[in-house]
């Protein structure tokens, strides 16, 4: 790999959040190996990535307004991972973004998902479109990267048994991988010191894989790689939050899990759309690339005996 090209001292500084985790921690990669200068967020820094010149900022927490305050002065940019799943998540959203606003961050890139609604099927999405409205009201300025259904879900999904379960229909959903959803944020964030790219302000990208399936083409796709059948199983919703009870999950959060699902059969995840060849360059990845690309994503899917 060659070394990453001299970073500008006074360029804008690109804070990005969820850096410990899939889509952050890539974006950050790519954003210094571009030589953009990086401040790197997470709630603990133990956890974040070590990146030549990228610096760590205090532990952020999006629902603690003072410590994003703190860890985002100075910054220019934004870009805002969403928190892990809560029944306060948009509060969270919301108390982060006016930490950026009150310190002075120009611009917000906010990964929101495919189809967020208020009255979206998949309830996680209503939360998205929340957080978004928010942005569109601050003083900022601002582009939403609606990814779809992660294609490390649809292994993920599956269990070892070999059945993908759930209440899906025949609905096709349209799963886009990490490495697109980074790509395309890397050619959103980097700012000019001047301010003057505003290319991308105001809009709304749909990020999503150059196809979208079913579910039962999914499983098909599986079973080619694996050597196993891999069937998929519609569920009613009753017999979706049946076989998820054994989890013991609050309710907020199994209703997320059924409604991912029942999102795919209205057709609310089948959205193809071309921003990310269009941010990129490069065709956005398959799930028969993903999946040849990515053995260990259905390693549990093998058998053993
Ligand atoms: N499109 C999809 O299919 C799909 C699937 C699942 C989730 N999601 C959403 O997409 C987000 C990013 O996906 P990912 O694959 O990158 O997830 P991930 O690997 O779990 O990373 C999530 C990152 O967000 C940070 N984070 C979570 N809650 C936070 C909070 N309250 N305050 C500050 N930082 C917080 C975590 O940092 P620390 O834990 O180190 O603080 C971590 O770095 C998820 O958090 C979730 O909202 C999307």
């Amino acid at each position: 790999m060659n070394p990453p090209p001299p970073m500008d001292p006074g360029a804008p500084i690109v804070a990005v959040t969820g850096a410990s985790g899939a889509v952050g921690g890539r974006v950050a990669q790519r954003l210094v190996r571009a030589g953009v200068p990086v401040r790197l967020l997470g709630r603990d820094p133990s956890r974040l990535p070590e990146l030549p010149g990228a610096v760590a900022a205090p532990p952020a927490p999006y629902g603690d307004g003072e410590a994003m305050r703190h860890a985002l002065a100075g910054a220019h940019t934004l870009f805002l991972v969403s928190a892990h799943e809560s029944p306060d998540r948009v509060r969270q959203h919301t108390t982060a973004v006016d930490a950026a606003v009150a310190v002075g961050v120009e611009r917000i890139v906010y990964v929101s998902f495919l189809g967020a609604a208020p009255d979206a099927t998949f309830t996680f999405a209503r939360d998205h479109w929340h957080t978004e409205a928010h942005i569109r009201a601050a003083d900022v300025r601002y582009t939403f990267l609606r990814d779809s259904l992660y294609l490390a879900g649809l292994p993920a999904m599956t269990g070892a048994d070999g059945v993908l379960r759930g209440p899906g229909g025949d609905g096709r959903v349209s799963a886009v991988a990490h490495e697109d959803i980074a790509d395309a944020a890397t050619a959103v964030l980097p700012a000019d010191t001047e301010s003057t790219d505003t290319r991308h302000d105001g809009l709304t990208y749909d990020l999503t894989g150059p196809e979208a399936f079913t579910l039962a083409e999914a499983a098909e796709e599986m079973s080619r790689v694996t050597g196993r059948t891999i069937i998929y199983v519609p569920e009613t919703r009753e017999e979706a939050y049946a076989s998820r009870a054994q989890y013991g999950a609050e309710d907020w959060e199994v209703a997320g899990w059924v409604t991912s699902y029942e999102a795919i059969a209205t057709g609310e995840m089948s959205t193809v759309s071309d921003a990310v060849p269009n941010l990129t360059g490069h065709p956005a990845m398959s799930l028969a690339t993903y999946l040849r690309e990515h053995p260990d994503s259905y390693r549990h899917l093998l058998k053993t005996d």
